[in-house]
């Protein structure tokens, strides 16, 4: 929301009255005088008006989690554990999934309360990579690198996959490059190449790489740079 905005709907006033509060400086965000009508306010910022909080920061969360298998990404599950039960910050009911990872599979998992970062690495349009070691129950046919680059149709979504990257790395073993990350979408690409997967691990998000001391079950906080290399 914009400042002006914001604070015209605190006050119940017109946005030219708000307008004039911002010139008078009465108007501070996260303790600094704002000047600009336009100033997009998010809910982790605070919001001054006088001497008076109109809008308290909430707590932004960015958190990677070596998923372990067995346990589900949701955050409610009646019958299995939840990725959100391994965590114990006690503002984790607020989180949500940035992209999900199936029960069997493994590897790098975000959790945020924040919608604007993770949408941004999250879209198929943003064309954040997300990579995967896989290993499969048959060989992979070499054929299956040219399919994965020219995209399978999937009837149920009525789509086809954007170019993936496929690079086998011995007989039942590849990396694969996703741009996007629709239902099932690993296995279910190699199963059209006659191919089942026997174990899923992501390794990274944009150009963040799941950490070797980052054992399976922990997790911690991201620094402002890791948050950033998600994104691109
Ligand atoms: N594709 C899958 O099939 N499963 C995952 O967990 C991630 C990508």
């Amino acid at each position: 929301m914009k400042l002006d905005r914001l604070i015209a709907k605190h006050r119940s006033l017109g946005r030219s009255e708000a307008h004039r509060l911002i010139a008078a400086q009465q108007v501070k965000v996260d303790g600094t005088v704002c000047p600009e009508n336009q100033y997009p306010v998010d809910r982790f910022m605070q919001v001054q008006l006088g001497d008076e909080i109109i809008q308290s920061a909430e707590r932004a969360l960015y958190l990677m989690l070596h998923k372990p298998a067995g346990v589900v990404s949701a955050t409610v599950d009646a019958e299995h554990q939840t990725v959100i039960d391994l965590l114990d910050d006690p503002d984790k009911h607020t989180l949500h999934i940035a992209g999900r990872l199936d029960r069997a599979s493994t590897g790098l998992l975000l959790l945020t309360n924040d919608g604007r970062w993770s949408k941004q690495f999250m879209n198929a349009e943003s064309k954040v990579s997300k990579v995967y070691q896989v290993e499969t129950l048959q060989p992979i046919p070499q054929e299956a690198v040219t399919a994965f680059a020219e995209g399978f149709h999937f009837a149920t979504e009525d789509i086809t996959t954007l170019p993936a990257g496929l690079e086998i790395l011995a007989e039942k073993r590849a990396r694969i490059t996703l741009q996007e990350g629709r239902h099932h979408q690993i296995k279910r690409m190699l199963g059209r190449v006659g191919c089942l997967v026997s174990s899923l691990h992501r390794e990274s998000i944009g150009r963040l790489t799941l950490p070797e001391n980052l054992l399976p079950g922990q997790w911690r906080a991201l620094t402002d740079s890791e948050r950033l290399l998600c994104l691109s």
